[in-house]
């Protein structure tokens, strides 16, 4: 079997690396192509991977390449894991959206929109790129904003899923306060792409019993510290927002913070420095322990589970994925992209059947498709008018004048990627 990996000189490929050597019983990986543009990168990158596979021996081997059609090529599957404009276009994304007064973060509200306009014409370029050598190919994404760019990617027809780790993150955290095996616990997990709710802990399987109530009363403390939320929140919803929603349910102070502190752009500059300092040790063998503060903690794990879902024979697997909603949250529309749980196979991924939603959750999943809608349609087709109307639609932004200096700023900001602007 042969994986690549489409920004491959991520600093987050050895975590990767440790998953397909760990997990090679699901997932017996013959090749992988770690694709970049940037050639150091790669050669850093690279080494550490083949030496985490040799350390465990994982008889795989890693290649490395600029050329995205030679690593393409013949791949069973494509996992895409590129940033437009790195962290520095990043840091912007974290920056402009302030002096409006409006949240600064790489997926949630105007930073987001930035990068969803960045992104979906290389990802869509790529996708076309590894259809025409290889039809038959997974495109597994995890380049952000994955909820808008898996809508990208299916509604061209390609072979996609959208894959996010704050449900694994969640998975793991519940299953170590509960003293349980992660594979012991269900998540009733719903929503979109960052913008999710767990309405349900559930032992063993989606019928199982309910453990939530019984998880908040024990540590609804430690949870509701972890989101940055009060704990009364936790108790009067009843149900685990993900820490995205902080960016909603404490937008106003959570802007007071931003301007006042460090960027997360730059303490992942930061820390990716340092990480590929410690790469180029030859003596390195395993992931390095700082690889464990950035944000994609498990993902590796979600990428195997997923991959071997897809590609391997070991039959059907229920997992958290983004995917077409097709009447799964009956008030959208059936070509938006939900991340639930879903029976995933060779087939693809199929969501399970969602109760109805309590308007507190469906209004605000609402409003957000909406915008991810009028987004994917600026990224498609460019013009000022179609930035500022995602924007006004945006629930975090919604007022005229805050949406015109957004839409100025994201556009000032974002020149060299955007031929249109
Ligand atoms: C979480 C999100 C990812 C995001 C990451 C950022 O894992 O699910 O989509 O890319 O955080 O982490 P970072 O360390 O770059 O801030
Ligand atoms: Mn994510």
């Amino acid at each position: 079997m042969k994986l690549a990996v489409v920004g491959g000189g991520s600093t987050y490929t050895p975590e990767l690396a440790d998953g397909f050597a760990r997990l090679r019983e699901s997932l017996p990986v013959g090749e992988l192509v770690l694709i970049d543009p940037d050639t150091e990168r790669l050669e850093l990158v690279g080494g550490l991977a083949r030496r985490i596979l040799a350390r465990q021996g994982h008889p795989g081997t890693v290649t490395t390449t600029s050329d995205l059609d030679a690593g393409v090529a013949d791949a069973d599957a494509v996992l895409l894991q590129l940033r437009v404009g790195g962290q520095a276009a990043r840091l912007q994304d974290e920056t402009w959206p302030l002096e409006c007064g409006c949240v600064g973060q790489e997926t949630t509200g105007a930073g987001g929109l930035a990068k969803a306009l960045r992104t979906v014409p290389v990802v869509l370029d790529i996708a076309e790129r590894v259809r025409r050598s290889n039809p038959g190919a997974w495109i597994i994404d995890f380049t952000n904003p994955v909820g808008i760019v898996t809508r990208a990617l299916l509604r061209a027809g390609h072979k996609a899923v959208g894959l996010c780790n704050v449900a694994i993150g969640f998975q793991r955290k519940f299953a170590r306060l509960l003293d349980l095996a992660p594979a012991d616990i269900h998540l009733d997990h719903v929503g979109l792409n960052h913008l999710t709710w767990e309405l349900g802990v559930r032992l063993g399987g989606p019928d199982g019993a309910d453990l939530l109530p019984r998880l908040l009363a024990r540590h609804g403390e430690a949870i509701a510290a972890d989101l940055h939320l009060p704990r009364h929140v936790l108790d009067r919803l009843g149900v685990v927002p993900s820490y995205y929603l902080r960016y909603f349910y404490a937008h106003d102070e959570v802007v007071r913070e931003l301007a006042t502190q460090p960027s997360r752009a730059a303490k992942v500059a930061a820390m990716e420095r340092e990480l590929l300092a410690l790469y180029a040790d030859p003596a390195l063998d395993e992931k390095p322990a700082l690889l464990a503060q950035r944000g994609g903690a498990f993902y590796s794990e979600a990428a195997v589970d997923l991959a071997a879902a897809l590609l391997g024979d070991g039959g059907p697997s229920v997992q958290v994925v983004n995917t077409r909603n097709d009447g799964t949250l009956p008030f959208l529309p059936d070509d938006a992209v939900v991340e639930v749980q879903a029976r995933v196979d060779a087939s693809g991924a199929v969501p399970l059947a969602v109760p109805r939603l309590d308007p507190l959750y469906a209004g605000l999943i609402a409003q957000v498709t909406a915008y991810e809608d009028l987004a994917l349609d600026a990224a498609l087709r460019g013009g000022r008018e179609r930035v500022f109307r995602a924007l006004l639609a945006h629930p975090l932004v919604g007022q005229v004048e805050r949406a015109e200096g957004l839409t100025d700023r994201l556009l000032a900001h974002n020149k060299e990627h955007l031929p249109w602007a």
